[in-house]
Order: structure tokens, then C-alpha cells, then sequence
């Protein structure tokens, strides 16, 4: 782990003790929108990276109590707060987006809600969702964007009410561009809240 993930490691450490008292009820009325977009069929690996105190995850287990739900991040109190929520058989790790700590080709969904851009390499993390999933796995990102001025004060906004350091936002077309050069294919992308993107994107077959 370098200084920046440390950094944000240190900050989320702290955030767990307040964090679904005060955002999750907003964290999961967005997490609806990726889920109107990507079902992942019965019996997927589904791993979200990021994946806090476990809201996604819980919703997605609720839905579907036949998937095998992973969840990463790099705080271990946030992963406290979801391992008292959800149930034993969802595993949950510590470890960076940068660096996951899966073999390749393990899962069927790489999702990743609120946290793209509090990572230190984007095109990295991305390499490595890359890397894990299987062939025509799907990948979802959700975060928010910086397309004109008025999402870009959101942002600005926002990082100054949650104090948040060392981020990094993207445009539409960066994340798109961002998506492609990692290898992923039939990448599209819808906006939700005005603010916020999702940008979808699959593993290319084998040829
Ligand atoms: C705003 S929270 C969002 C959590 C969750 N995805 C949700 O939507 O409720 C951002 C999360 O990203 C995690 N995170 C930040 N940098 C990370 C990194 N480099 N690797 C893995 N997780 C990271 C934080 O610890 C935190 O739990």
C-alpha cells in the first residue's frame, strides 16, 4: 500500500462508524439504477470492488440469495460494518483495486460503486477488473462525472462537504476511453441523478 491508499484507507477507516447512518439510504437509492441495468443471472460470481459496508452487496443478496457475492476494499472497519450485515457465505477481503487479491478469469460481474475515484492508478484498477473477470464478464462502474459546469460544482461540492482528498474525476468520454484501453468492449453508459455515471462494459471473448 503507498502513502495515497493509505491515506484514503485512514479516512474510510473512519468513515465506517457514521457511514450508513448518513449515506445509506442515498448509496442504495443509486446502487438501483446499476441494478435496473446489470441482473447478474442465478448462480454468477459477482465481485464489487470498493465495496464499503456491504450495501451492494446486501442488495444484491437479497435479490438473488443463489449468487457467490466477493466484496474488496481497503478498509478494514468498513468491511466490519458489512460482515455484521451480511450473511458468512458473502466474502469479503481486504485489498486494493489496484492490487486484487483474485486469480484471473474468477468472476462472472466486476461491480464498483462510489469509489473509482478515490483510487490511486484508475487505468490500473480497471486493468485489474479486467484481469478477473471471465470472458464476456460484464463490468459496472457507477461514480460521479465531471461533464460541464454544473456537475463539476456538484463534485466540487461534494468533495468540499466530505473532505475528500487525492480523488480523481472523470468525463464521460475519459471514462469511456478510460474502459477501452483496458480491453473491454460494447462499453455504454447512462447518467443517473444528473451527477452520476454508469458505465458498463464486457471482457471480449476468446478468439
Ligand atoms: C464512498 S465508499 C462507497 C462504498 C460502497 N461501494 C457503496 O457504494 O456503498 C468508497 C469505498 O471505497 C473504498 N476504497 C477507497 N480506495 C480503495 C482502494 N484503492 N481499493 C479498494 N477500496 C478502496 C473505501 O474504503 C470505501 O469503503
Amino acid at each position: 500500500m503507498d502513502a495515497l491508499e493509505d491515506r484514503s484507507r485512514e479516512q474510510f477507516e473512519a468513515w465506517a462508524q457514521w457511514f450508513d447512518r448518513r449515506l445509506g439510504w442515498s448509496f442504495s437509492h443509486t446502487n438501483r439504477h446499476l441494478l435496473r441495468l446489470v441482473d447478474p443471472s442465478p448462480g454468477s460470481r459477482v465481485l464489487d470492488v470498493g465495496s464499503g459496508t456491504g450495501i451492494l452487496l446486501q442488495q444484491m443478496n437479497e435479490r438473488d440469495t443463489g449468487l457467490r457475492l466477493f466484496g474488496v476494499d481497503i478498509a478494514h472497519q468498513m468491511l466490519t460494518a458489512a460482515r455484521a450485515k451480511l450473511p458468512d457465505r458473502v466474502a469479503l477481503h481486504q485489498g486494493s483495486a489496484n492490487s486484487l487479491p483474485y486469480s484471473s478469469d474468477a468472476f462472472d460481474y466486476v461491480t464498483c460503486t462510489a469509489s473509482f475515484h478515490h483510487y490511486r492508478d484508475p487505468p490500473g484498477a480497471l486493468h485489474e477488473m479486467h484481469r478477473v473477470l471471465r470472458p464476456c464478464g460484464r463490468v459496472a462502474v457507477l461514480d460521479p462525472f465531471t461533464d460541464g459546469v454544473l456537475r463539476r460544482l456538484v463534485c466540487g461540492a461534494l468533495e468540499f462537504t466530505f473532505r475528500e482528498r487525492d480523488t480523481a474525476l472523470f468525463t464521460s468520454e475519459e471514462m469511456r476511453d478510460l474502459f477501452q484501453r483496458a480491453g473491454f468492449v460494447n462499453v455504454s453508459q447512462s447518467s443517473y441523478l444528473h451527477y452520476k455515471l454508469l458505465t458498463l462494459g464486457s471482457k471480449p471473448a476468446p478468439t
